[in-house]
């Protein structure tokens, strides 16, 4: 596992887009695995920039993003499908049918779980998966305790997480219970891995990760089984190493 220090949310933010916009230039057929969150944020807005100035083509890109709430409509501000639209989708050429997240509104979520694994195979797999980190160390919604085996299947969040982000909400009552995420599998099966982590409050989790201990009670430890993984944190979230 390789580790970027960099200064700053800024920072990260530019160096984890350099390596997508490589990505993207040198594979126009690649598919991105996306997250969401406050991290990738500044990531998004870095790509919207250089696609207003140097016109990166997202023409044949494929994108597929790690999770989605369960019982949130597309149109529902909180809907992660709603986020990337805003945050990167509506701003650069990418078609709308090459970008996929579990459909957390599905009759049938189980179904649903196995259509989207089945989806990212028959796309050939992600090249570059983004990931941030929970405080707890998950990625996506695998919480503590996941299989290390699992594949895309539906989570009851942690109290943690739900608090985590009530942030985005008006009242914690709000937050979805589940969602749906890929699984641990599902990522570590990505040809390359990116986690970014900016700010104090991530800087127990760094330390965690870079202990080396492999254990299914801190999901983002199935990373040092991965061969291709790059960590980018700012002065803060590495203060702990
Ligand atoms: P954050 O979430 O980017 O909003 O901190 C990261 C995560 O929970 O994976």
């Amino acid at each position: 596992m390789k580790l970027v220090q960099v200064e700053n949310d800024t920072e990260m933010s530019q160096v984890a887009a350099e390596k997508i916009i490589s990505l993207v230039t040198h594979n126009p057929t690649a598919t991105l695995g996306l997250a969401t969150g406050g991290t990738p944020k500044g990531v998004y807005a870095e790509l919207r920039r250089d696609y207003e100035n140097n016109h990166t083509s997202y023409h044949s890109i494929k994108a597929v993003n790690l999770d989605e709430y369960v019982g949130l409509t597309a149109e529902d501000p909180n809907s992660y499908k709603y986020y990337m639209s805003k945050e990167l989708f509506n701003h650069i050429n990418i078609k709308s049918t090459n970008t996929h997240l579990p459909h957390g509104n599905a009759e049938d979520l189980n179904e649903e779980c196995v259509r989207y694994e089945k989806l990212i195979k028959s796309l050939g797999g992600i090249d570059l998966q983004l990931l941030g980190i929970g405080h707890n160390g998950h990625i996506g919604f695998n919480e503590p305790g996941t299989s290390f085996e699992s594949r895309t299947h539906l989570v009851h969040l942690t109290e943690q997480t739900i608090t985590a982000n009530s942030r985005y909400f008006s009242s914690y009552e709000e937050v979805p219970k589940q969602a749906i995420t890929m699984g641990i599998q599902t990522i570590l099966c990505s040809k390359e891995i990116v986690l970014i982590a900016s700010g104090k409050e991530k800087a127990e989790s760094i330390k965690r990760l870079f202990k080396g201990e492999i254990n299914e009670s801190f999901p983002a430890s199935t990373l040092l089984l991965h061969a291709n993984v790059t960590v980018i944190a700012d002065k803060e979230a590495t203060a702990l190493l």
